[in-house]
Order: structure tokens, then sequence, then C-alpha cells
């Protein structure tokens, strides 16, 4: 394999990026093609993990019945969690749609092992939350390439995981990452859905960069990429 990219594919990379959305509304009845799918898997399965754990699984859900169950565990969780927010935000956030549970057709439930081959895993002994973060990192590989596909995919959190690991049978140590909502979309958003409703807005990439050390938000050393950081491109 040629191992440059050319201007166009680093086009076509950028572009997943920048509009990838998180996709809650939308979906439309299309199934998704069986190669479509695996595909997205496969970008998934390639991800880096720690000490090449690869500690994913990836369960592929369809049935109607288990995803009423998850649905119903989105429910309870959203009402719970609304107790935490005062008025007049508790509102507009029990306004937002917040998941596709059962309007989209197929749903990804992403764990991790945190026994997959053994005790020891490069690089996972200082740091055990390295084999999560090899998950995220899994989840998304299959975000981007499920995008560059034209298939949408929403991530919901807002649910038990006691539920979770109940409904489908996860064994104890297994744990529950990432529940995903893939389907064909009608349109990816140009904005996140939480910046078009004016809940938060994305923050300056000037304002989140330091230089050398926690809070130092000048430094000779990097003038240069301290003034195009300021510049902000909005590539999206
Ligand atoms: C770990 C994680 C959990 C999330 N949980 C939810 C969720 O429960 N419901 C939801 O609507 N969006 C959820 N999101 C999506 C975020 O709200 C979304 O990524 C963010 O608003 C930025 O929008 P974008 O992904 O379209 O760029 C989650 C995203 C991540 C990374």
């Amino acid at each position: 394999m040629n191992d440059k990219f050319s201007d166009e594919e680093k086009n076509g990379l950028y572009k997943a990026i920048y509009s990838r959305r998180d996709v809650r509304s939308h979906f439309t009845s299309t199934s998704i093609d069986d190669e479509v799918l695996s595909r997205i898997l496969n970008a998934a399965h390639h991800a880096p993990s720690v000490g090449f754990s690869q500690p994913w699984n990836f369960i592929l859900i369809k049935d109607y019945e288990t995803r009423k169950k998850i649905k119903d565990s989105f429910e309870t969780e959203r009402k719970r969690s609304s107790q935490l927010v005062e008025e007049p935000r508790k509102s507009k956030y029990l306004s937002f749609k917040l998941e596709g549970i059962l309007d989209s057709p197929i749903n990804v439930c992403v764990t991790y092992d945190p026994s997959r081959f053994g005790p020891f895993v490069i690089g996972k002994s200082s740091i055990p939350e390295t084999g999560i973060y090899s998950v995220c990192c899994a989840v998304q590989n299959l975000w981007l390439a499920a995008r560059t596909e034209g298939i949408g995919v929403g991530w919901v959190s807002i649910l038990s995981n006691d539920v979770l690991k109940e409904v489908l049978e996860l064994p104890e140590h297994i744990v529950p990452v990432a529940y995903l909502c893939l389907g064909h979309v009608e349109e990816f958003a140009p904005r996140p859905d939480l910046e078009t409703a004016k809940w938060l807005s994305r923050l300056e990439l000037k304002d989140v960069v330091y230089y050398e050390k926690w809070e130092r938000k000048q430094n000779s050393n990097w003038n240069k990429i301290h003034e195009l950081i300021k510049a902000n491109l909005d590539y999206a």
C-alpha cells in the first residue's frame, strides 16, 4: 500500500471527521447492507488498543423486544437524571431527542473484556483504564467509517449498565462501553444538535491548547502554531 495520502484522500478523511454527527433522529427505514455493516465493523476492529489487546466485542441487535427493554431503561434514566438539573434547563433537557433505539434498524453494544489475553497486557498495568480507552478508539473508528458510508450513528449513554448486562446476558466481567444506534439518515446536520439547540457551544481551540504546562496559554517556542490556532479555522 502507498503510505502517502493524496490530497483527495486527506480531504476525504477530514470530511468524515468534520461532518460526522451524533444522530438521534432522521433515521430512514432503509436497512443497512450487510457488506456495508461488515466494513464498518472491520474499521472498528482495526482501532489501536493497549498492548494490541483488542478488548472489544460488538453485539449486533435487531430484535424489537430487546431494543424495547433498552428504550425503557433510557426513559427511566432520563427521568432520574432530569432531577439533577434545575428549571428552565430541566424542561429543555427533557425536550431533547437523545436516542434512536427503536427508530434505527440496528443497535450495536460495544463491550470491554478486561480479561482478554490474560492478566498481563503490555501498557495496561499502570493505567488499567487504557482498556476502556481502546474500546472508545474502536467506537470512533466505527463512527467515522459509518459516516463515510452514509450511515448515521447515535451514542446512547442515558442507560443503566445493569439493565444492559441483564438484557444482553453479559458475563459479570464484561463492561458495556457504548450503546450505538445505526441507520441510514435523511441528513447529517451541519452542527451538533446540542449546539443548534443553544445548550452548549463548541469551545475555541485556542482555549483548550496549553503550551508546555497546565494553563500556559502562550510560549515563544510555539508562536506560529499559536497564531494559527487563534485564527480558529472553522472546518465544519
Ligand atoms: C461517550 C458519549 C456519550 C454520549 N451519550 C449521548 C446520549 O446519551 N444521547 C445523545 O443524544 N447523545 C449522546 N452523545 C452524543 C453527544 O451529545 C455529541 O457527540 C455531542 O453533542 C457533539 O455532537 P456531534 O457528535 O454531532 O459532533 C454521546 C457522545 C459520547 C462521546
